[in-house]
């Protein structure tokens, strides 16, 4: 057994074997390990995999104890059993990470019943029962949910109805919770990425043609890491945030707010340099 006291801080991070969620317990570990605050960190997957497995013991050591559990998250009962196995292990739960996510293509003419739900499910109805689940918990910790979203959830993104749909849903339950639970101390905020280079996406910037179409596309000029999601989750998880709740926060280098860069004859680009 570790040598992690009771009292440390426990996050849980769901899918935090994938891009995102690997890059935001690494933050949360280094974070620990500077200011020297205990962390436990519940590292969810779909499963079990020997690579979640190695996150943990990567992560595990001074200050920092983490430990894999799996859940499918499309499933309400397992969902809320992950909250309660967590809870168990810890004792106690002080910030649920709400990242695990997938943005599956399909013109909503095209799209399955089973599709639509399935996206739904599992970007939009997984955070409002991890949630649920996790309320008395946060509340006796005073603690805080942060949900990855998307910018996809703040614009409408053709090809991508259900996903979209299902992380504007997103970004409006964090805001509704955060009003319906600020009583009980429990902040609730959501991130909303913009383009990140993850396993998600990776097949997108093997081209490198696309790559650079893309990074023309971003005010601040590049695709964005795992770290720069992180980061932001990172702040709005810790103390510093302490009077931030309901924000939906966009980290995608200016490129949401880009829509009247595109307009061609500005002034200061001239329709030739466009
Ligand atoms: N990458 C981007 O450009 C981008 C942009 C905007 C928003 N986002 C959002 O950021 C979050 C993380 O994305 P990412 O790019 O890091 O993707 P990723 O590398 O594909 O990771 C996704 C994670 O979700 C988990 N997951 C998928 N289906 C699941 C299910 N049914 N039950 C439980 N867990 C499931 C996966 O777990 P296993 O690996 O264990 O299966 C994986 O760890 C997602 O919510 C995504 O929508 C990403």
């Amino acid at each position: 057994m570790s040598d992690i006291a009771a009292s440390a801080r426990t996050v849980l991070v769901t899918g935090a074997g994938g891009g995102i969620g690997r890059g935001i317990c690494e933050v949360l570990a280094e974070e620990a390990r500077a200011s020297g605050r205990p962390l436990r960190l519940a590292l969810h997957g779909s499963r079990i995999s020997p690579a979640l497995e190695s996150l943990a013991a990567g992560l595990s050591g001074p200050l920092v104890e983490a430990w894999a559990f799996a859940a499918d998250l499309t499933d309400t009962d397992a969902a809320a059993a992950l909250v309660g196995a967590v809870t168990g292990w810890a004792g106690r739960l002080d910030c649920l990470i709400s990242n695990a996510g997938q943005s599956r293509p399909g013109k909503l003419d095209s799209l399955s019943d089973a599709e639509w739900q399935q996206t739904l499910d599992l970007n939009l109805r997984a955070t409002w029962v991890l949630a649920r689940a996790a309320r008395a918990a946060l509340g006796e910790s005073r603690g805080n949910i942060v949900a990855v979203a998307s910018m996809s959830g703040l614009s409408p993104h053709p090809g991508y109805g259900a996903y979209s749909t299902a992380k504007a849903g997103l970004v409006m339950l964090c805001r509704q919770l955060a009003q319906e639970w600020a009583g009980q101390g429990i902040r609730v905020n959501a991130v909303c990425p913009g383009m990140i280079r993850t396993p998600l996406t990776e097949s997108v910037y093997q081209d490198g043609e696309t790559l650079r179409q893309r990074e023309a596309l971003v005010p601040l000029g590049r695709i964005g890491t795992p770290r720069d999601i992180a980061n932001a989750v990172a702040f709005l998880a810790g103390e510093n945030a302490g009077y931030i709740t309901g924000v939906a926060l966009r980290v995608d280098g200016g490129i949401s707010d880009g829509m009247l860069n595109l307009i061609p004859g500005r002034p200061d680009k001239p329709a030739a340099a466009t």
